[in-house]
């Protein structure tokens, strides 16, 4: 993607984009241009009724010579009140898929929304690059792809003296896109290929060719550290369990750093506690906690913000088999305390129990984690919004303000500790599960037990790590949750002087 100073009436094209906000029947700039030299055709459109600027709407013009371009495609931005830099993201990916569609290889764009409501020049190119490339994705590793890529998309500005800033701009939104997709990559694999080893080789070779350092504890390092919940589960898979180090050092001046931590099931059969068979194979996306944090950890060190940050991915498979753990059993985990198993389905807190207390040895504080980890989060908030959990409103308040940056959908959720009763075990410090309801919070209370102190926050994405469906710069599959946001809060907190 590229930027160009010039005029959309006179660039040569397939298709020359330009918008439209709903309610609008006179438009103005770039849009109005185009319609002057089309003789009015788009005013027609607005006329008939046949295009009306919703959201998502896109009306092609085929322009017969009047322009260098073949066609004029009018993007529908919604209620000019409405705008934000989450439409134009939505906006491009739909607008590129639907050009992609037609066939189209040069695309040019104005920079949509450029100057309304407050949105910069600059926000609207980084929004325009960053849904057209995540837009764009599709996971065509088993499958001819159904389109031909587009080759080019150009943002043209009359400005020339502001070229050089927009692709500064596009290039953000080129590096959040990629962090996306990588993680989107990792998680629609199928399991048996995105093994616990094959995510490791994954974190390697970021490592390789990134300013980002790795280290893997195997199952012998976990053993040596007391990492027993962890191993209870990796115990009935013949896949070796992996614990991924990988860190980003930004400011060599300090020695704290945030941690940012990832469930990494590479896929949840439930083990013992088997799961019903409907459905299961989603649980390839089990690892869409760890995929997340190896992706985000990448794009930090292109931005290279002077802070540090370490990725922790515990990663294992949950399966049954004649030596997997059993309900009943009780687990020591790395902090000491013990963990009566009450049902092995329950996995991603164990492993991320010591992944936290791992964490903790590290010295890394505030400690964040992604984690597929309840059904009753997607119950509770179903598969937009992805739950807050927390023990510090600081920190909450920042994960906050990066999710609505970044586009993921974020709900802080309570943390009474009242419920903490429900996990209190006859046999153990703690059981792995609470009772019928509030499932999702009980599932932090648990994870909180292994912060030991240190601020924390905990994302439940079991709701939001695959898209149903295509809509904006969603499509059908993994969603590369979580990405963006991690990525959002690193780069404010850098900015910030933050305490890591
Ligand atoms: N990986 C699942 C959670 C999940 C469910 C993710 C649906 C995505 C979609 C987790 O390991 C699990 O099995 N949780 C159980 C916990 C229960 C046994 C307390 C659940 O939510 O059913
Ligand atoms: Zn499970
Ligand atoms: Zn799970």
């Amino acid at each position: 993607m590229r930027v160009i100073a010039g005029d959309v009436t006179t660039v040569e094209a397939d298709a020359v984009v330009v918008n439209l906000f709903e309610g609008v029947e006179k438009p103005g700039g770039a849009t109005a241009a185009v319609d002057g030299v089309l003789g009015g055709a788009i005013g027609d459109l607005i006329a008939r009724g046949e295009l009306r600027g919703k959201p998502g709407e896109l009306a092609i013009v085929h322009t017969l010579g009047k322009l260098p371009a073949t066609m004029v495609a009018v993007a529908g931005l919604g209620k000019a009140g409405d705008l934000s830099v989450e439409r134009i993201r939505g906006a491009s990916g739909e607008f590129c898929r639907q050009l992609r569609k037609l066939n189209c290889r040069r695309v040019v764009t104005v920079l949509h929304g450029a100057g309304a409501g407050g949105l910069t020049p600059e926000l609207s190119a980084e929004a325009i690059s960053m849904g057209a490339f995540v837009g764009l994705y599709s996971f065509d590793r088993y499958k001819k792809p159904e389109y031909s890529d587009l080759d080019e998309l150009l943002i043209v500005t009359q400005d020339e003296r502001a070229v050089a800033g927009l692709e500064r701009a596009v290039r953000k939104g080129r590096i959040m896109a990629e962090a996306t997709n990588l993680a989107r990559d990792m998680v629609n694999e199928p399991a048996s290929n995105m093994t616990p080893t094959r995510m490791a080789e994954m974190a390697s070779e970021l490592a390789a060719t990134q300013r980002l350092e790795l280290k893997v504890l195997e199952a012998d390092d976990m053993r040596a550290m007391g990492m027993d919940a962890l191993l209870g589960v990796a115990r009935g898979s013949v896949e070796p369990p992996k614990l991924m180090v990988l860190s980003y050092r930004g400011n060599a001046a300090s020695e704290s750093a945030v941690g940012v931590l990832g469930k990494g099931i590479t896929f949840d059969s439930g083990g013992i506690s088997i799961k019903p068979a409907e459905g299961m194979g989603e649980m390839k996306d089990d690892m869409a906690g760890g995929a997340a944090v190896l992706a985000a950890l990448s794009a930090i060190a292109q931005f290279g913000p002077r802070i540090n940050v370490t990725g922790i991915v515990p990663a294992t498979e949950n399966l049954p088999s004649g030596s997997a753990f059993k309900p009943g059993d009780v687990l020591k985990s790395m902090n000491g305390k013990t963990i009566e198993v009450i049902t092995t389905d329950a996995e991603g807190r164990l492993i991320l129990a010591d992944a936290l207390s791992y964490a903790r040895k590290l010295g890394l504080s505030p400690l964040i984690d992604l984690a597929t980890l309840t059904g009753a989060c997607r119950v509770a908030l179903g598969t937009l919004y992805s739950g807050l959990f927390g023990n510090d409103g600081a920190l909450q308040e920042k994960l906050l303000a990066a999710a609505e940056r970044s586009g993921d959908r974020l709900w802080r959720m309570p943390m009474p500790e009242e419920y903490r009763e429900q996990i209190k075990s006859d046999i153990a410090d703690v059981k792995n599960i609470g009772n019928r309801y509030a499932g999702a919070i009980t599932a932090a209370l648990f994870l909180e037990e292994f912060v030991d102190g240190s601020p924390s926050a905990h994302i439940d994405i079991a709701g939001t790590a695959l898209s149903a469906k295509e809509k904006g710069y969603a499509v059908k599959g993994a969603s590369g949750v979580g990405v963006r946001t991690i990525i959002e809060y690193v780069l404010a907190e850098a900015e910030n002087g933050g305490a890591a």
